[in-house]
């Protein structure tokens, strides 16, 4: 089977699978699947796709830049550029030089210019089965009001503004409005605490902060505005804070900082032309994870970022706008929400569904209702979800009618054959291809990628570059290129959504991506296979960010937020392989003096996470120990850790500090497994 990876990496797609039973039912269809090895784009799709010729790959790499001048093109732009790329001081490369052209009106003014304000741009449904549909006119219309009352506010073009908001639809009229004044955006996911909020806004010093009074989960609402304000106080560079009134939940307003946003639409100015913006003029922050426990604010400018996200979404879903109705079933707060929520359908005059709430609230079949009820044709969502639909059982889609779909993709983390295979038959019926999309926060869009009207698939490969991206595979010693085999994932050419620098930080951009391979090959930052057909296979991270259910976490935030809690005297965290959500966190914790690791102990601990970072990154499991397996000069050996949390041969440990705390823990493990079993 040339298709299976060859290493034994433990997070490589098939040994993971070898991990557990495949589900009743699927085994023999798992073991069929892996020998038929390829899936070919089915013909139908390919005759009608808008690529189906694979000379487009060598097309775009003769000449990546007329490629990508040609994508740009698709754009609006108020002056061309001069020049397309200027790569004269890697790595910091500008793109569509001297070219000028607004975001929102590329989103949103074209379209109604062409004739299609009535076009649904997002139906809207909300937990409890509100529903809205918002078209392009009225999208724009509210828009427009919102960006005048932010200047109202004193918001002047390059003022930081935050965005803390649910999956609501002012969440998209404020990014676009900032979009369209150029304030670049902050936004932070809604699940991420009030405290990383503060921290974000500290950091990108934002002027405005634009929040809620209350946000909906599972059918409880929980208040945010008044948990914002607990921590915000005394921000000296906040001046404003805007409410939406979402759920009518009661908040404190403090008088002549705080508005309500209905209210200053309402005394707006309907008319707010968009600006014209260089572009390279900084469009958003989107705060990440990165190694150490300050995340990392990447920073995306305007004309690369919106041809990269607009010829991704194009090709890689095969969007026909007329007739498509899109689903990135992801939150708005990431990247993936960034780029193919907002910024790409939109630039493309989609139909997307915009779902609020989680996917098995009222009931576990809510996806699959949407699809039904909408006639979606493309689906994007993450593995985890996948997983967790495996979970609940095929009878929740097969009660409905899901034969909209014709395409299907998949995002954020490596998809195991038994997901794939389940999407494919139940999700797909067996007739949808399935682009598993590998990209980053950094790279702004998509990067590796099936074409699905092109390219074979294999089940749990992203397979290879998007036309106009050149990706290697380096060994980890000499860094020469590996042709066959498994090393460290780069990018060789600049692309044009690529991140500009880390936000007031260009020595961190320089040294987390472009110091191991020098200036002009971006370090990713995962592990990757290539096999024989020159098909990539996205491993994991080698850093310390862990990816649990698709959220992307760093190891050193954790422990920060576990350190903080006063009984704590050490800890170290690492991802653990997990079945369900990719990796799950597991800390290893030393209390202070004679406290004792109890129940309370572990509840402590979780809701110090929960404060400071969300409660997405409380750990799985908590394990006590004395003491932490170090290095003689005191250094915490977490790759350790991490063998003896996977159960795997640890090797030589007589360097250790003392050795004897590993096999400790060792057993500590074992008990614990046999008490969760
Ligand atoms: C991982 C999410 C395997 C990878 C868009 C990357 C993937 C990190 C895939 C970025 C995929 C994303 N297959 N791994 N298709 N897509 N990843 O910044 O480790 O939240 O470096 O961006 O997710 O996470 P981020």
């Amino acid at each position: 089977m040339a298709s299976q990876p060859e290493t034994d990496t433990p997070t490589s797609p098939v040994s993971r699978e070898q991990d557990h039973e495949p589900a009743a039912g699927l085994d023999r269809d798992l073991a069929a699947l892996l020998e038929v090895e390829r899936f070919e784009p089915p013909a139908e799709f390919r005759e009608q796709a808008l690529l189906n010729d694979p000379s487009i790959y060598e097309q775009a790499a003769r000449d990546p830049q007329a490629w990508w001048a040609e994508q740009a093109e698709q754009l609006h732009w108020f002056r061309k550029w001069d020049q397309v790329l200027d790569d004269s001081n890697p790595p910091f490369y500008k793109w569509f030089i001297g070219g000028t052209l607004n975001a929102s009106y590329n989103c949103l003014d074209r379209h109604v210019e062409a004739g299609l304000a009535g076009r649904v741009a997002y139906h809207w449904y909300g937990e409890e089965g509100e529903q809205r549909d918002i078209t392009y006119g009225e999208l724009l219309a509210e828009v427009k009001c919102f960006a005048s009352a932010l200047k109202d506010l004193g918001v002047r073009k390059g003022d930081v503004v935050g965005i803390y908001l649910p999956m609501i639809p002012e969440v998209i009229v404020a990014m676009l409005a900032c979009a369209r004044i150029g304030a670049p955006h902050n936004v932070v996911f809604g699940g991420f605490s009030a405290e990383a909020v503060r921290e974000r806004m500290e950091f990108s010093e934002a002027k405005v902060l634009i929040t809620v009074d209350g946000a909906a989960r599972k059918g409880k609402t929980a208040s945010v505005k008044d948990r914002v304000d607990e921590v915000m106080g005394d921000l000296a560079t906040l001046q404003h804070i805007v409410v939406v009134r979402s759920k009518g939940t009661a908040c404190q307003m403090k008088q002549g900082r705080d508005v309500y946003y209905d209210e200053i639409i309402a005394a707006a100015d309907p008319e707010c032309p968009a600006e014209e913006l260089d572009a390279e003029h900084p469009l958003y922050i989107l705060y990440t994870s990165g190694s150490t426990a300050k995340p990392k604010g990447i920073l995306h400018t305007t004309g690369g970022y919106m041809a990269g996200v607009s010829a991704t979404h194009r090709y890689v879903f095969d969007l026909k706008p007329n007739s498509d109705v899109y689903w990135c079933a992801a939150d708005v707060g990431w990247v993936t929400g960034h780029s193919y929520i907002v910024y790409g359908p939109l630039a493309n005059g989609a139909t997307s569904v915009m779902w609020e709430g989680a996917p098995d609230y009222p009931h576990k079949g809510i996806w699959w209702e949407l699809i039904e009820r909408n006639r979606v044709s493309i689906l994007y969502c993450a593995p985890t979800a996948i997983r967790a639909c495996i979970k609940w059982g095929a009878e929740y889609p097969n009660k409905h009618d899901l034969s909209s779909l014709r395409l299907l993709g998949t995002v954020g983390e490596p998809i195991n054959p038994k997901a794939w295979l389940w999407y494919h038959k139940v999700i797909g019926g067996e007739r949808c291809p399935i682009v598993d999309t590998w990209w980053q926060t950094e790279t702004g869009c998509i990067m590796i990628t099936p074409l699905p009207g092109i390219t074979a698939t294999k089940p749990g490969s992203a397979t290879r570059p998007f036309p106009g991206v050149e990706a290697e595979v380096r060994a980890e010693s000499s860094g020469e290129p590996i042709e066959q085999g498994q090393g460290l994932l780069v990018l060789t050419r600049p692309w044009p959504s690529m991140l500009r620098t880390l936000y007031k930080e260009d020595e961190r951009f320089i040294a987390a991506y472009y110091e191991r391979f020098g200036r002009e090959t971006y370090l990713v930052g995962d592990a990757a296979r290539k096999d024989k057909d020159g098909y990539f296979w996205v491993i994991g991270r080698i850093d310390d960010v862990v990816n649990v259910s698709g959220h992307r976490l760093s190891t050193a935030e954790v422990e920060s937020a576990i350190v903080a809690h006063p009984d704590v005297a050490e800890a170290a965290v690492i991802g653990q392989h997990d079945e369900d959500t990719g990796q799950a966190i597991v800390a290893f914790v030393t209390l202070q003096g004679d406290l004792q690791g109890d129940d309370a102990a572990v509840e402590g601990i979780r809701e110090s996470v929960a404060e400071r970072i969300g409660k997405f990154a409380r750990p799985k499991r908590i394990i006590w120990t004395d003491d932490l397996p170090k290095t003689r000069s005191g250094k915490i050996m977490r790759r350790l850790l991490r063998d003896i949390a996977e159960g795997r041969e640890l090797g030589d440990v007589t360097t250790l500090r003392d050795p004897e705390v590993t096999s400790k823990l060792q057993e500590r493990i074992k008990e614990l497994q046999a008490q969760e079993a």
